[in-house]
């Protein structure tokens, strides 16, 4: 494989500027990473409250759990950010993957500090998200329970429908029998449906003191049989252990239980992160040639102005080594193979608008990536399909759609990155979420909507000024409108706006995704090789 040539300068004004802005980014993204781990009304409190109780706290327990030195994979970490008033950071649960003895898995942990590990809608959202991704990617699940269940003002967005609640124990219950490890430690409450989260686990562990499994908390109890009773003795970790069974094992406090909980995973016979099968190409990996932080520097400050994918590419990929697929054909969008932390990965990058050349040559190189058996990876930046006559005479419509059906039906395992723009089907085309990578990450540049913000104001006034049906508007009039839409494009597609309602799986720091998508494509590369897909019908 060729190493790409870099035709950034690093000492110009355009990257000073362009790295200032980003490491403006950084500063906020860091800022509000900041604000999930210990931010909210009244957190501190509850943190003081929490910690005066002798317990651990979230972030800190999954440390005590995976092995030393190695990172942990945080997942949608500003998930609830700006909704619910702002009192459930990071919607009061942390997700994300671990290695423990080598094997990962996911693990799912209430942050009792906020709203008493309570779930609210997004926290359910984000809890069935990380059973998929275990699901997908064959991996055992570590619970850490500390919850209050449902959050019971919001209870007909949480309870009855697919995907809420339920659709939790539904999944844990489908993981367990597919031999994917289902591992329960109890910190705290497991009320009501809480419970059933120990209650279907494979093994569970219960903290004394601490933990408690009830159908019917207390208040329940006495207002439905008028019996009074100490939580411990309705649901404790001692009656749970020695008496009902509920739980398999009793810990004095929480770093014993960690220590069980390891002692059950070296029992588990999980492959372990590299025990990579014969299908997936692997090689010794290598650092790009290039520094992954001059990213801050390529990604234009201005988002009208565009930027080159290699430069990117040539920031994420072993040795910045890349064979590019029909480098002359079809060039708003680069395709080609590369290597991340060694493995081999088919890359679909954008370079501006899609057009029917782009759109078939993509298509092709996902056929490709299909039929070798590699993994792909989609760096989306595209204000989406080139419309307009010509366009439209050269039969986009069928073209894109033959990108779109070829990016749906490839079987290999998909990841997404979004880049910069993601708008209109673009989104699709190129992997956006109803596709189903099996992780979608964002830079906090990017953007997400229909459309740009201004195609939006010209189109949505149109649209307003025609239903008027001639009516006299004056400038003002139609200022206002402008303003108005442009409003709610600018904050709907602010990539906080996604992160919170988890369109994505996490905003990351661009420098850090090299790395995020290594450990992806490693947990992939463990599985066996996934079946080959159906044979697709092209409208040609
Ligand atoms: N729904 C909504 N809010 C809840 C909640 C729930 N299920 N469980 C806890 N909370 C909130 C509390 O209102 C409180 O909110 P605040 O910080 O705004 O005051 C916060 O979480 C902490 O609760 P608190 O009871 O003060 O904390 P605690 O550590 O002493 O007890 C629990 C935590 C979870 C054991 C206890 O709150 C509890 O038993 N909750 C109800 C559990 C229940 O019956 N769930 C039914 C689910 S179907």
């Amino acid at each position: 494989m060729r190493v790409l040539e870099s035709r950034i300068d690093t000492g110009s004004a355009r990257y000073a500027e362009n790295r200032a802005a980003y490491e403006q980014l950084m500063a906020t993204l860091r800022e509000r990473q900041a604000w999930a781990a210990s931010g909210g009304p009244g957190r501190a409190r509850s943190i003081e409250r929490h910690l005066a109780r002798g317990k651990v706290l979230v972030r800190d327990r999954i440390d005590l759990v995976i092995d030393g030195e190695t990172p942990f994979l945080e997942l949608s970490t500003l998930s609830g950010y700006g909704q619910y008033d702002d009192a459930a950071p990071g919607a009061g649960i942390v997700t994300g993957i671990g290695l423990v003895h080598g094997v990962p898995y996911v693990f799912i942990a209430n942050d009792a500090t906020v709203k008493g590990g309570s779930l609210l809608p997004v926290s359910i959202k984000k809890h069935v998200r990380a059973q998929d991704i275990a699901l997908e990617n064959g991996l055992g699940v570590i619970y850490l329970v500390d919850s209050g269940g449902a959050f019971l003002p919001l209870q007909d967005d949480i309870f009855p429908d697919k995907d809420h609640f339920g659709g939790s124990f539904y999944r844990q219950a489908r993981l367990s029998a597919r031999g994917l490890p289902q591992l329960s430690v109890v910190l705290g409450g497991c009320t009501a449906g809480g419970a059933y989260v120990p209650a279907l686990s494979d093994e569970v562990i219960m903290v004394a003191g601490i933990g408690r499994i009830f159908l019917g908390g207390p208040p329940i109890v006495k207002a439905a049989l008028g019996e009074i009773i100490d939580p411990d003795d309705l649901g404790g970790a001692v009656l749970h252990t020695r008496t009902s069974g509920v739980s398999d094992y009793l810990a004095a406090d929480e770093r014993e239980a960690y220590g069980r909980l390891r002692e059950i995973c070296s029992t588990t016979n999980g492959r372990a992160i590299t025990e990579r099968q014969q299908w997936a190409d692997w090689t010794d990996p290598e650092p790009p040639a290039f520094d992954p932080v001059e990213i801050y520097g390529i990604v234009s400050a201005d988002d009208r102005i565009p930027f080159e994918a290699t430069e990117i590419i040539a920031r994420l990929v072993d040795g910045s080594r890349f064979s590019s697929f029909k480098p002359e054909w079809g060039e708003s969008i680069v395709c080609g193979f590369a290597r991340i932390w060694g493995h081999l990965v088919g890359v679909i990058a954008n370079d501006g608008i899609i057009f029917s050349e782009s759109a078939l040559k993509a298509t092709h190189f996902i056929e490709l990536c299909e039929q070798r058996r590699v993994p792909l990876l989609f760096l989306q930046n595209t204000s989406g399909y080139m419309v307009g006559r010509d366009s439209e005479a050269g039969g986009i419509a069928k073209n894109g759609a033959k990108m779109v059906s070829a990016v749906a039906n490839a079987t290999v395992p998909k990841y997404t990155v979004l880049i910069g723009g993601s708008y209109g089907a673009g989104n699709y085309g190129m992997c956006g979420r109803g596709f189903n990578p099996r992780f979608l990450f964002a830079w906090p540049n990017s953007r997400i909507a229909t459309m740009a913000s201004e195609t939006a104001q010209t189109v949505l006034v149109d649209i307003r000024l025609a239903g008027m049906k001639g009516e006299e508007t004056t400038d003002e009039q139609v200022a206002a409108l402008r303003a108005e839409v442009a409003e709610q494009y600018d904050s709907q597609s602010d990539p906080y706006h996604a992160t919170s309602r988890l369109w994505d799986d996490g905003l990351i720091d661009p420098v850090d995704t090299r790395g995020a998508l290594g450990l992806c494509l490693a947990l992939a590369a463990r599985q066996d090789e996934p079946p080959r897909g159906p044979g697709i019908v092209y409208r040609m």
